[in-house]
């Protein structure tokens, strides 16, 4: 069986409320990768379910992440855009890597921790285990290169020691090298995007706050809005990057800025130093909606048309079928089912 050197493997949980982090950190580098890599983006509903979904919006949700793939031009034709619960390999290959995974890996994972917040033992069993089910997405085709946002690195390099140690523990039997181990690519300026109203936090889909993130459903006027009422400090912007440490908020603003005009923060500062933040926050706001406005715009309008976008999830649930039942009836013959 042949391994791909180019194979590009990422995910985004539908669970509503598609920020600008997800778009800067992950979904425009998706659009980039096209040109050099053969490209499997995935709507990950099996992992949107480990914390209760609503069937209804779940399904919605589904569609209009499949529509920020498409409209951010990911070509569908070429590559392969489709939601996790079609293909029934990621389920079979995660219950194999399960027996892989050792508990001690799983306790670590930060983002259970903050998940599950205090009431631990109210989680479900699925939000525990859903990095050896991530691992499995990558490896059922065995990916090479995985784009993600910063805050995935810790599952990445879970997914490797999965990885790792399976080719280890089946080294006698076929498995030696049988998983290459899939390398993390974080790339641009806006890799960690904050929360507007604290630089402390991580933009999320769950912040109680819609204020604290820009949306992909958000009008040029919302933008504007959560932009001015972002929170920053009174002093003007630095002339220099230096000027921007213990300036989470400064800090959080330029990045966005740099990432969306496809500049480094050093740029941006070179132009802007200076500024106060009344006349920076205007030419972001108008920056992010130049940038953003196609994009929600030819989401608003696929969204309209969900029989296409239905179409494209079956042909690319069909496609990564195709790839990934190779690759785990491989599996399943190197641990020795019948
Ligand atoms: P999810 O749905 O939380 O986030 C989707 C992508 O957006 C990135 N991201 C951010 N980037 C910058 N700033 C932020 N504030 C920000 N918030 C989110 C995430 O890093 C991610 O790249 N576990 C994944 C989904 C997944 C996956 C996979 C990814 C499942 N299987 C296999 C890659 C490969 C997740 O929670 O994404």
């Amino acid at each position: 069986m042949e391994q791909p050197t180019n194979r590009v493997f990422s995910g985004v949980q539908p669970t509503g409320n598609l920020h600008l982090g997800n778009y800067l950190g992950a979904i425009r580098n998706f659009v980039g990768l096209q040109e050099t890599h053969e490209c499997i983006y995935c709507v990950v509903d099996m992992h949107a379910i480990t914390v209760w979904q609503d069937p209804k919006e779940l399904a919605h949700n589904t569609r209009e992440v499949a529509a920020a793939y498409i409209a951010a031009g990911v070509d569908a034709e070429k590559q392969v855009i489709f939601n996790q619960s079609k293909v029934s390999a990621h389920g079979e290959l995660t219950w194999v890597l399960n027996c892989v995974a050792r508990m001690g890996w799983l306790n670590r994972m930060t983002q259970f921790k903050e998940k599950a917040g205090k009431n631990r033992e109210n989680a479900s069993v699925g939000l525990y285990d859903y990095p050896v089910l991530m691992a499995a997405d990558i490896l059922a085709y065995r990916a090479t290169h995985v784009p993600v946002g910063d805050d995935q690195k810790q599952h990445l390099e879970l997914a490797r020691d999965i990885a790792q140690k399976f080719n280890n523990d089946f080294a006698a039997f076929g498995g030696e090298e049988f998983f290459p181990l899939p390398e993390p690519l974080i790339m641009g300026a806006a890799t960690r995007v904050m929360s507007l109203r604290d630089g402390s936090k991580k933009m999320s889909k769950s912040d109680p706050s819609d204020m604290s993130r820009i949306t992909l459903t958000d009008s040029a006027d919302d933008i504007a809005k959560k932009i001015r009422k972002a929170r920053t400090d009174p002093e003007p912007l630095p002339s220099e990057l230096e000027g921007l440490k213990e300036r989470a908020e400064a800090d959080n603003l330029v990045g966005i800025y740099a990432a969306l005009a496809d500049m480094t923060k050093e740029a941006v500062l070179q132009e802007h130093g200076g500024s106060q933040f009344s006349s920076f926050k205007p030419a972001l706001a108008e920056l992010a909606n130049e940038k953003l406005s196609p994009i929600t715009g030819e989401m608003a309008r696929l969204m309209e048309d969900t029989a296409y976008i239905d179409s494209v999830l079956k042909s690319g649930g069909e496609r990564a079928d195709a790839i990934a039942q190779p690759i785990l009836a491989k599996v399943k013959e190197i641990v020795g089912f019948v």
